[in-house]
């Protein structure tokens, strides 16, 4: 380890390269995730159909993103469909969140929904400098594409939070169902 360069031209030993592999496998599981979490929620939404249609969007991006994290790790010799998909243990807490039926299912979900795109946000600015890093410049582009669209999504749920919020408490005081 002590041959290895961390800062400056790189860090292209195998061990780096192997770090490297296994962050791109968490992304892969990280969206595996993504794409439950936005099941789940698409499945139980009734009164927030602008909800329904931002994680429709998404989900339709987040395959794209499968795609290609897969393309990237094919390259590298690993296989997608042997991944097991253990998604990280925050992710894991995120997406719980995800599942829990409560009063304001809509608000809580609303705020696991930001905290995983800024999850996954951190994950792709990660997986960029590793990509540099490790002599993998390449991947770049597709990874910048990942994260736009986290972004993306991230900025657009952010907008949601005060309409949705009041939508929520005008429900509530109209008498009519608002928990999702
Ligand atoms: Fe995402």
């Amino acid at each position: 380890m002590a041959h290895d360069q961390t800062t400056g031209a790189g860090a292209t030993s195998d061990e780096a390269i192997k770090t490297y592999v296994m962050g791109l496998q968490n992304a892969h599981a990280l969206e595996k995730q993504a794409i439950q979490l936005i099941n789940r929620q698409l499945e139980r939404i009734d009164h927030y159909p602008e909800v329904a249609t931002a994680l429709r969007k998404h989900h339709a991006e987040t395959e794209g993103q499968i795609g290609r994290i897969e393309a990237m790790l094919h390259e590298l010799g690993s296989d997608a469909s042997k991944l097991k998909d253990l998604a990280t243990q925050m992710a894991g807490n995120l997406a719980a969140l995800g599942h829990t039926v409560m009063p304001d299912e809509i608000l809580k979900n609303h705020f696991a929904n930001c905290a995983f795109e800024a999850f996954e946000m951190a994950t792709y600015k990660s997986l960029i400098a590793m990509a540099r890093t490790t002599g993998h410049a390449a991947h770049v582009p597709m990874l910048e594409a990942n994260l736009r669209e986290e972004e993306a999504t991230f900025q657009t749920l952010q907008g949601m939070t005060a309409d949705l919020s009041a939508k929520f408490l005008q429900r509530i005081g109209a008498g009519q169902k608002a928990d999702r």
